[in-house]
């Protein structure tokens, strides 16, 4: 293998520099060249790259955002921009492409399996953890620190005031980060699609508003409830709208939103795109249509559509712990 082409995409998560550390770092060793195309699949349709060199790459590990930038592709979802992008690969003789990034990226790898020929191998990058076949991506972690600082601080007004607070918090459509921050951050409730679907959001709904009745009389302190994103309709003023008109309590709402994407990666995050960016080299070299992960501590690689197709469960033990604490705070 003498070149790979490296592209960061979707949704920015903290560590992904890091990962493009180790994987020009491991190349440089192993005298293959790398190019870093920009803004994910769209630097492959307008050939639009970088030569990755040590120099460029060694300090950027404590980097958050990439700087290969990121971008959603729409054309992407089309037979000509997959073309184009297996143009651009093939003009540069690429043998590997090795995409960061989350579950929509990956399914553009996957459509370029039928227009190119090299090895493509998927590194798991999102804030949201919401890609089988790895115990987590890179970026959830820091984002879960993130979050929870914030509502620690949130917690603090929250008690002054003894008001309730509606954090959202984000994660699509799945509730990895409101459960892992939710209980981080002692929050007295956690909605998310895992506890709540349509049907039972009214039973969500008046269990929530009892719990606050009883605790903010008995207990005098604030009350925050962790929301994921995309659950309540009309978002947190919805929510915040059902809570005044159903029960009276007023409450302040604060969406946490992209300042969870940011920031310096923390260490737990640096060392699993380090790890995850060593073995996706490798894993380049002989194989194509992968995704590498981090299982039980172990790096392993996996087939990319068992990777992205398999739903990834927020773990039972999250949900039994906040089950568990909700009981002692009422
Ligand atoms: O996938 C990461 C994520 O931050 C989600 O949590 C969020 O729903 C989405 O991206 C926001 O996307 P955009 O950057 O396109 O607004």
């Amino acid at each position: 293998m003498k070149r790979i082409a490296i592209i960061t995409s979707g949704g920015d998560a903290p560590g992904m520099n890091a990962a493009i550390r180790a994987i020009v770092l491991s190349c440089h060793e192993q005298h293959i060249e790398c190019l870093g195309f920009y803004h994910g699949y769209n630097g492959l349709i307008n050939d639009e790259f970088i030569f990755l060199t040590p120099e460029l790459v060694s300090p950027i590990i404590q980097r958050g955002g990439t700087i290969l930038k990121s971008a959603r592709c729409k054309e992407m979802h089309q037979d000509e921009g997959v073309k184009q992008v297996a143009n651009t690969l093939t003009k540069h003789q690429i043998d590997a492409l090795i995409v960061i990034g989350g579950d929509g990226s990956f399914r553009g790898m996957m459509a370029l399996q039928s227009d190119w020929s090299g090895n493509l191998i998927g590194v798991p990058a999102t804030i949201d953890n919401d890609i089988a076949c790895t115990d987590k991506t890179i970026g959830f972690a820091s984002a879960v620190n993130t979050a929870t600082q914030a509502i620690d601080n949130i917690r603090d007004t929250a008690n002054a005031f003894e008001r309730v607070f509606i954090v959202e918090v984000m994660g699509r459509r799945s509730g990895h980060i409101a459960f892992n921050v939710g209980l981080a951050a002692g929050a007295e409730a956690i909605l998310s699609f895992e506890n709540c679907n349509l049907n039972s959001l009214e039973q969500a709904k008046s269990h929530l508003i009892t719990q606050i009745q009883s605790q903010l009389l008995e207990q005098h302190t604030g009350f925050v409830i962790v929301l994921a994103e995309n659950l309540w309709p009309k978002g947190p003023h919805g929510l915040q709208q059902t809570l005044k008109d159903t029960a009276g309590i007023e409450s302040a709402v604060c969406v946490l939103g992209y300042i969870q994407r940011g920031g310096s990666p923390c260490p737990e995050d640096r060392i699993l795109a380090t790890e995850l960016g060593i073995e996706a080299v490798s894993a380049a070299k002989n194989s194509t249509g992968m995704m590498v992960g981090k299982v039980n501590g172990q790096i392993s690689r996996h087939c990319i559509i068992r990777a992205t197709e398999q739903n990834k469960p927020v773990d039972q033990a999250l949900h039994s712990a906040y089950h568990h604490m909700s009981k002692l705070n009422n």
